[in-house]
């Protein structure tokens, strides 16, 4: 069957289709203003159910294909050690990590999360709700549109995105646990507030937010400045997101490393493109 965005979203609720009709242009307004005070905005039951379920068994069916690691990382997600620096300094407090990818590239062509990745009817909305343009579809082809499977014991600590811009769409919710927390805009262009990000590392929470996704929500998530992590998972139930990304550069991809420790292989796109930063911030 030929896919079409409006068996995926509910376009009755959401009309991204049709970006000046008023409707969408209240829900535009909304995300905005959340966006800009808070670097998160969550629209409730964008997926349709019936999609939902496709999306949910296109990764079950590859779930072999999910590349799993397991290793200790600091929150620029790296996981050497840089000897050089203070002791104390945040690049050097290490944390577990337990997570997998489905990578983007492992998808197949009648993908239902890649075809809605690529309409512009998505790129168009996520733009207007942050109010920047232009944005761009990611060229990473591991990291653009992965899967996200955290299995039972599964951890997320915190870190910022190698991307400006993350889109959450939670598929299946774990039992417990799992919880997404973030601090708002912690760091910008040009200034990495190491002290800051040194006390929520220390354990500070009075900056820390919490977030509760249920299955069908989009989250919007400004990822590269605000720091963020997933509590650990338990229960029996895996938690599955796919998380779409947005950039500002339409030719930068992850670096080599962390396409390595990350999604488990190094593509010649990623030797290619491996250049210093524009904004100045450590990925
Ligand atoms: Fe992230």
């Amino acid at each position: 069957m030929k896919k079409s965005l409006s068996n995926i979203v509910d376009l009755d609720k959401y009309p991204i289709h049709d970006l000046q009709s008023p409707k969408i242009k209240k829900i535009i307004e909304k995300c905005k203003t959340e966006l800009d005070n808070d670097s998160c905005s969550v629209i409730p039951n964008f997926i349709l159910p019936n999609s939902l379920n496709v999306m949910k068994k296109e990764l079950e069916q590859q779930l072999n294909d999910v590349y799993m690691s397991k290793e200790s990382i600091n929150a620029y997600l790296y996981a050497k050690d840089d000897p050089t620096l203070p002791k104390d300094h945040p690049k050097r407090i290490f944390m577990d990590r337990f997570n997998g990818y489905l990578n983007s590239d492992c998808f197949a062509k009648n993908s239902e999360m890649k075809f809605l990745y690529e309409t512009d009817e998505l790129l168009k909305f996520v733009s207007a709700c942050l109010g920047i343009a232009p944005i761009y579809r990611w060229a990473d082809p591991l990291a653009c549109h992965a899967y996200n499977v955290m299995e039972p014991d599964g951890i997320l600590p915190w870190h910022f995105d190698s991307c400006e811009f993350t889109l959450s769409l939670m598929i299946q919710k774990p039992d417990q646990g799992g919880i997404f927390e973030y601090c708002p805009n912690i760091r910008e262009p040009g200034n990495e507030r190491f002290d800051e990000v040194k006390k929520v590392l220390d354990g500070d929470r009075s900056k820390v937010k919490q977030l509760k996704l249920k299955p069908g929500d989009l989250q919007i998530f400004k990822g590269r400045f605000t720091m963020h992590r997933v509590t650990k998972i338990t229960g029996k139930t895996s938690r599955y997101m796919c998380i779409p990304a947005y950039v500002l550069d339409p030719w930068r991809v992850n670096t080599p490393e962390h396409s390595k420790a990350i999604y488990g292989k190094v593509l010649p796109i990623h030797l290619e493109r491996n250049k210093v930063r524009s904004d100045g911030l450590t990925d």
